[in-house]
């Protein structure tokens, strides 16, 4: 493997992704960057873990920065062939280098919806509930009674709808106020034979990096949406990023986030997406605001 190198795609519109489809058979404006993203997802979570393709691409896409990194990975396109009495080579060995996407990771803004509720589980991003009970019904049957429904909305679900943008108050937990605005880390994905060579902790420093040199990239302009979009009563209520960091962390990868600096919110407790358990992480970056946008 060569010396990898990673670019970063900020966000971009998606739009005609297909997500019933691989990254392969999309239309051909959707960014290089963006598929090969795709590319190690399908490979880790569709193929590896199983999530349903359908459910890969989400509509965070189009508004995150994601990063990728590749590898240079020669390959033999035409063996080498001998004379079979000499042992001299008639032909030598014809070879291609080529770049590899390898692994991939993104940074999802600020608005998020609500956290997710301890015990709750997802199924194509979507909230689902089971209470346990059984099913009264004459026609009971094991396969309705073990059906997730779909959760009741909340006082904060429905203040968080009602805003034009969904700044409204989330449940407070160890880490979070409820308010402060955060970006979110997410997709962390290395191919199986590249793991252990410290390429996902390449993309987080190029990430947190990024970050730290971009604090106000996604704080939202008041010039371009006013002040009443953004439900602001004055400057110090317009959200502004102030280095909150959270992470959705598969309960198997927290140790890996916790030698980055993040830290387990025991408040957030732990709930199931596509089946996996997941804890909330949180860290905070030491940003100074060179450049505030008013
Ligand atoms: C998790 C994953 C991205 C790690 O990629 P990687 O390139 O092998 O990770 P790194 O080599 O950069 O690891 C950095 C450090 O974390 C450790 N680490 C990596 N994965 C770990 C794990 N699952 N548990 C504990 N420690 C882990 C490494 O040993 C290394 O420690 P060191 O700095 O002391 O040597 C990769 O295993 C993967 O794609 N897994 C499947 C998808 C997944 O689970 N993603 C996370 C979703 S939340």
């Amino acid at each position: 493997m060569g010396t990898p190198f990673i670019s970063l795609l900020e966000p971009t519109r998606l739009d005609g992704y297909d997500n019933t489809k691989p990254h392969t058979a999309q239309p051909a404006h959707i960014p290089r960057v963006f598929l090969d993203a795709m590319e190690v997802r399908e490979a880790v979570f569709v193929e590896e873990q199983k999530v349903p393709l359908a459910f890969e691409y989400d509509a965070d896409d189009a508004r995150s920065c994601h990063w990728v990194v590749y590898a240079s990975v020669n390959r033999t396109t035409e063996p080498e062939e001998r004379d079979p009495q000499t042992g001299e080579v008639t032909k030598p060995r014809k070879s291609e280098t080529r770049s590899v996407p390898i692994g991939t990771m993104r940074i999802v803004p600020f608005p998020h919806p609500p956290h997710p509720p301890s015990g709750a589980r997802y199924v194509g991003n979507v909230l689902q509930e089971d209470d346990g009970k059984e099913d009264d019904s004459s026609s009971h049957d094991n396969a309705t009674a073990a059906r997730p429904r779909a959760r009741t909305l909340t006082s904060v679900d429905t203040e968080r709808q009602a805003s034009a943008l969904p700044f409204g108050a989330d449940a407070p937990t160890t880490y979070h106020d409820g308010k402060e605005p955060y970006v979110k880390l997410g997709r962390l994905a290395v191919i199986p034979m590249f793991r252990g060579h410290h390429i996902a902790g390449q993309l987080w420093r190029a990430a947190k990096a990024w970050l730290e040199e971009h604090p106000t990239f996604f704080d939202p302009s008041v010039t371009e949406l006013g002040m009443d979009q953004l439900k602001a009563g004055g400057a110090g209520d317009i959200p502004k990023w102030n280095g909150l960091i959270c992470c959705h962390s598969q309960e198997s990868a927290v140790k890996l986030y916790e030698k980055w600096g993040f830290k387990v919110d025991e408040g957030m407790g732990k709930w199931y997406e596509e089946g996996i358990p997941h804890v909330g992480m949180f860290q905070r970056l030491n940003i100074k605001h060179m450049n505030p946008q008013v």
